[in-house]
């Protein structure tokens, strides 16, 4: 019998981290309405640029079905992005805002919302698949952004990238065969507020990612 070939999305009805479809149920039961499944990539496929955040924020990308949608980490990421020439429209923090990316993607290392913003080993080696095959699926792929360490070390298992070659740091360049990867420190509320990360510290990472990507 043939495999079946790995989308680049997951199923909407996708149980194979039972941690985190068990507890999309709960979430279902308390937010019916909410989107409550596995965030899709939002992009164009003729992408230069792929973001790779986390996971789903419980009130943001779970809530909305957008990645980076209707949190705070969103507010920083979609107005740098915009202020790169990466977008077109108004962000409005809405899936129906009509907001457009221009040459750029945004996917998660775990598609599913995790307990606590942690998602588990297993659970972003099962989840890498659909990076993997996120990734092939852009061929004009060239920056890969990822925010914070796990993003990154789900981005090198992608690329089946060793690790110990390609240290984590915040504004860190690294040449992995015909793309470069960037790291930054995630733009959460968290890194935000202790200073961690500033707006002026995230910009100067898309700068370094626009001197490569000319319009
Ligand atoms: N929302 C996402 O979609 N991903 C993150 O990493 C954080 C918030």
């Amino acid at each position: 019998m043939q495999n079946q070939p790995v989308p680049a999305e997951p199923a909407a009805d996708c149980r194979l981290c039972p941690r985190l479809a068990d507890f999309l149920d709960e979430q279902r039961n308390a937010h019916p309405d909410w989107h409550n499944a596995p965030v899709p990539s939002f992009g164009p496929s003729s992408a230069r640029l792929l973001v790779v955040g986390l996971a789903p924020g419980l009130q943001g990308a779970n809530r909305t079905g957008r990645p980076f949608t209707g949190d705070w980490a969103g507010d920083l990421l979609y107005g740098t992005i915009d202020k790169f020439g990466f977008s077109r429209g108004t962000f409005d923090a809405r899936p129906d805002d009509g907001l457009e990316l221009v040459d750029c993607m945004i996917t998660n290392a775990v598609r599913c919302l995790p307990p606590q913003n942690k998602p588990v080993g297993a659970e972003i080696r099962t989840c890498n698949q659909h990076l993997v095959q996120r990734i092939s699926e852009l061929p004009k792929l060239k920056v890969i952004l990822a925010l914070g360490r796990i993003a990154h070390d789900a981005t090198l298992m992608a690329l089946g990238a060793k690790r110990s070659a390609h240290t984590f740091g915040h504004g860190a360049r690294h040449d992995i065969s015909d793309l470069t990867l960037f790291d930054s420190y995630h733009c959460s509320r968290y890194n935000t507020n202790t200073g961690r990360l500033t707006p002026e510290m995230f910009e100067a990472v898309f700068t370094q990612i626009r001197a490569l990507l000319k319009p």
